[in-house]
């Protein structure tokens, strides 16, 4: 934030060594990531990130990573993703109903334990319920010692022969082998579970003629979505919560429209079109703190923007969290203001003034999943429980991989009905 108020929309720095450029225009992050997406390859932590997720959709690049979107884009758009609206409000309803009345608990590790609970129904279906210890406890390991394999420091702990470094590649194994073998099974079995599992191996390639994915890819797409798909929607939810306990206007808000549905058992996708306030409070939520608070490109072929030459090998930065905080395209950038995000609201702004979820080619794949998943749980959650925030705690900023809050959200959830 400093250097982008100081230093204008294009900023110069070092960090670890290496030449950044820091851009802070919707201009600019159009050019980078969407008119010059051929031009950029994804730098910085790109072969960290491949220790845990290999070759999936988030870490491939070139030919790979085009034929790899075009097959599991299908399974992703709104219309396919929509049965799984219930089941997400489902696994809320059941989380929550273990929550007591005034009973001190941590908003973030609630919110990581549902969102990976609903990205294992959804990418194995049934599957995880028979390996849910095993592979369950793999995931919660491979997770926890992400943020350590991609620490700057990182080097310095691969040096060392046991430890951490042991536990993560026992993980990672433990979780190739179980993937691996229920895909096999799967295989095997030739049925359709409804999953997305069972989507992605029956996916084709409609007229490239190119063979449908191997098992060891298929592998590492599952680890990719599991993994990108659960920790930044908890993220999110995660400082919704902290932010509707600061601002009770918006929650007031929130409780009248959820109450309209109250007659209503678990909510599905057919709900979505009654929780536009629950949608407005989200994309704000995501505004003050997107999950993925920076994305960067390494340039391999140079360009110019905003009259500089960026030569080979620049490394540019785009932090959400920094354009979604310039009161140039958001007055009173800091305060909470679900009401920006009505339709006029939007359309007054610049397209790339927010991007939460990324821009061009390579554009969060889960998105509509995403939003759908937020705001099921958003009104599942709110329909029966207003969380209050422990009286005096402010929360700190973890920047790692996600924005995480730092250390644990204490929250105080109160019913609002029986
Ligand atoms: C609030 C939740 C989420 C946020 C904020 C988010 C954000 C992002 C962002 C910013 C990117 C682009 C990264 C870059 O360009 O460097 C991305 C990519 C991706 N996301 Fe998400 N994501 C979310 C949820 C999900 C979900 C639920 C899934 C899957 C079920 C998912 C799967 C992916 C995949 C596969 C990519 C890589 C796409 C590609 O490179 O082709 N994300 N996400």
């Amino acid at each position: 934030m400093g250097l982008a108020r100081e230093y204008g929309d294009i900023a110069y720095y070092k960090s670890g060594g290496k030449e950044m450029l820091l851009l802070s225009h919707p201009d600019l992050v159009k050019e980078v990531l969407a008119n010059h997406a051929a031009d950029v390859v994804k730098g910085y932590g790109l072969e960290k990130a491949k220790k845990l997720f290999g070759e999936g959709l988030l870490t491939s690049e070139g030919t790979l990573h085009d034929r790899q979107r075009r097959l599991i884009q299908p399974a992703f758009n709104r219309v396919r993703v929509a049965p799984y609206g219930a089941l997400m409000a489902a696994t809320a309803d059941r989380m929550t109903a273990r929550w007591r009345e005034g009973e001190l608990l941590d908003a973030h590790a609630e919110m990581i334990q549902l969102t990976m609970s609903i990205a294992g129904f959804t990418l194995f279906d049934a599957d995880l319920e028979k390996e849910a210890a095993e592979i369950g406890q793999a995931f919660v390991t491979a997770t926890e010692l992400f943020d350590t394999v991609m620490s700057p420091l990182a080097w310095l702990w691969e040096m060392l022969p046991f430890g951490h470094r042991r536990r993560f590649q026992d993980a990672r194994a433990r979780l190739d082998d179980t993937i691996l073998r229920i895909i096999r099974e799967r295989r095997a079995a030739g049925t359709d579970r409804g999953d997305l599992l069972s989507r992605m191996l029956t996916s084709t390639d409609g007229g490239q003629g190119e063979a449908v994915m191997s098992d060891e890819q298929l592998r590492d797409e599952c680890m990719t979505l599991f993994l990108a798909g659960h920790e930044t929607l908890a993220t999110a939810m995660t400082w919704t919560w902290y932010l509707l306990a600061r601002n009770p206007a918006a929650a007031a808000r929130l409780h009248a429209e959820v109450d309209q549905l109250k007659d209503e058992r678990t909510l599905t996708a057919e709900h979505l079109p009654r929780l536009r306030y629950a949608e407005m409070v989200l994309a704000e939520a995501m505004r003050l703190y997107p999950p993925v608070w920076m994305l960067d490109r390494r340039v391999v072929k140079p360009f110019a923007i905003g009259g500089y030459l960026l030569p080979a090998g620049t490394i540019t930065v785009m932090c959400p969290y920094v354009v979604q905080r310039d009161e140039r395209f958001f007055p009173d950038p800091e305060s909470f203001q679900p009401e920006r995000w009505t339709a006029e609201g939007r359309s007054s702004r610049p397209r790339f003034s927010y991007f939460p979820f990324g821009a061009g080619p390579r554009q969060c794949l889960g998105e509509a999943f995403a939003w759908m998943e937020a705001t099921l749980l958003l009104g599942s959650i709110a329909r029966q429980w207003h969380l209050e925030l422990k009286p005096g705690h402010v929360a700190g900023l973890s920047p790692s991989v996600t924005l995480r809050p730092q250390g644990p959200l204490p929250m105080i959830p109160r019913r609002r009905r029986n």
